[in-house]
């Protein structure tokens, strides 16, 4: 298996181009499952969660070609089998996004149970309630769900989320769009990717109305046609590059940002001593001024516009790094606590107590041997080892490698010594 060898890198500096949005991209490419025109997808970032998706729909009965680096064509002149199987959808929670179209283009959906990173319950009630309300049978067993549309196709309905989960919002919407009727959903997720998504779907022939907003009012068309979208930034991988820069305490130029998607992570940054702000040419994050003092600050993931769940770990190796004492609350998974032993191992002595972590700061970390338990927990270890004294050595280093496009050769760019061993 290969590892990331990581040692103390000094001060990052320099500019880095962030990608287009992973947790963006899924979706879309699910989408465009609903049209039997072809669709162009621009800023594709290459990862494996990509890959998988682009298997996914060819195992539908997609031809997917890469018209070019990061332009991706999906043309689904019919679905040959609305199924999603074991071993493509084992591999990413994400696959099950593909059963809001197929059950809309084709009125019936099987997909095996999702795999992804192992963050909490992560239950899919939600989605199911969503596609029940337009009139669904859902027939729910222990290693894959169906979905079967009533006679007629499914109805326009009202589904009030008693969460505002991104994935249940984003599979009620691929498969609202093709119902009769009108579908409001009540208490939707409000993030960026909804928001992009929404735009793909019109841009389709879809009339989506208040992505963005907590209610969403979709208006059932007959048919979607072609489509060409660009993804939006990945305002993760922006957040990720923007602690690398304070807790290095460089100063890094950040460009394809969309800054108010980044707005609670800048906000928390420049309450602890960072000067976040923007240029011509993109959003400059600064910690390299040696007279300052970067001072703790508590973080609490909400949903969007909230501080975001996926960036709760990289701010706690941070935290880390700052003087005085900050807590992290963690609402939005029950499980995302994982990094915090590794970076104990580190010698960052943080104390949890359910959802609540207290991290102690003013530490210098020691390089250790460490598992990326998740993806953003592969990302905090990175960032870590960057100030850590010695070397840190990553393993299970895949899921890094699911989410974020050029990892290596991006953080080397800047100055990080980073390597991958191959094992
Ligand atoms: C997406 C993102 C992920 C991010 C998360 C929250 C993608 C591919 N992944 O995941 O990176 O961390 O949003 O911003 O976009 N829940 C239920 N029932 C459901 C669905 C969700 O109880 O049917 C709960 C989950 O267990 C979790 C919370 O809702 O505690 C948030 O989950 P959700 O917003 O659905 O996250 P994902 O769409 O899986």
């Amino acid at each position: 298996m290969a590892k990331f060898l990581v040692q103390k890198s000094g001060p990052l500096s320099g500019e880095v181009q962030i990608s287009g949005a992973k947790n963006a991209v899924l979706p879309l490419m699910a989408a465009s499952l609903l049209a039997e025109e072809p669709c162009e997808i621009k800023d594709v970032p290459d990862l494996r969660d990509v890959k998988v998706m682009k298997e996914i729909l060819e195992s539908v009965g997609s031809e997917v070609k890469d018209i070019d680096d990061g332009h991706l064509n999906i043309y689904t002149k019919e679905i040959t089998k609305a199924e999603g199987c074991f071993e493509l959808v084992n591999k990413m929670r994400a696959s099950f996004l593909i059963m809001g179209p197929l059950l809309a283009r084709t009125g019936r959906g099987k997909v095996y149970l999702p795999g992804g990173c192992t963050i909490g319950a992560r239950p899919i009630d939600l989605h199911l309630k969503g596609f029940e309300a337009l009139g669904a049978k859902v027939i729910n067993e222990d290693s894959y769900v169906e979905c079967i549309a009533p006679e007629g196709g499914l109805v326009g309905n009202s589904i009030y989320l008693d969460f505002p989960s991104v994935g249940a919002t984003e599979n009620i919407m691929t498969a609202a769009v093709l119902a009769s009727g009108t579908t409001s959903i009540f208490n939707a997720a409000e993030e960026p990717e909804i928001v992009d998504l929404a735009n793909f779907l019109n841009k389709m022939g879809a009339r989506i109305k208040g992505a963005g907003t907590d209610h969403i009012k979709i208006e059932g068309v007959e048919h979607l046609k072609s489509a060409r979208h660009t993804v939006i930034p990945d305002r993760i991988e922006t957040g990720t590059f923007m602690l690398a820069a304070a807790i290095t305490r460089g100063n890094i130029l950040i460009k394809n940002v969309v800054p108010d998607h980044v707005m609670p992570i800048a906000a928390k940054l420049r309450e602890s001593g960072v000067d976040v702000f923007l240029e011509e040419e993109g959003m400059r994050v600064r910690a390299d001024d040696k007279n300052r003092k970067f001072v703790a600050t508590d973080i609490k993931t909400l949903p969007y516009p909230g501080f975001p769940t996926d960036i709760q770990s990289p701010f706690m190796s941070y935290l880390t790094t700052v003087d005085g004492g900050s807590t992290v609350i963690e609402t939005v998974f029950e499980n995302r606590f994982m990094h915090v032993a590794e970076l104990n191992r580190m010698g960052a002595n943080i104390k949890t107590d359910g959802n609540r972590a207290f991290i102690p700061g003013s530490k210098v970390l020691e390089g250790a041997q460490v598992i990326a338990t998740d993806l953003r927990a592969g990302a905090a270890l990175v960032l870590a080892g960057l100030v850590a004294e010695g070397t840190t050595e990553i393993s299970e280093i895949y899921h890094i490698e699911r989410g974020y496009e050029k990892f290596v050769e991006k953080f080397r760019r800047l100055g990080a010594n980073i390597f991958k061993m191959e094992e």
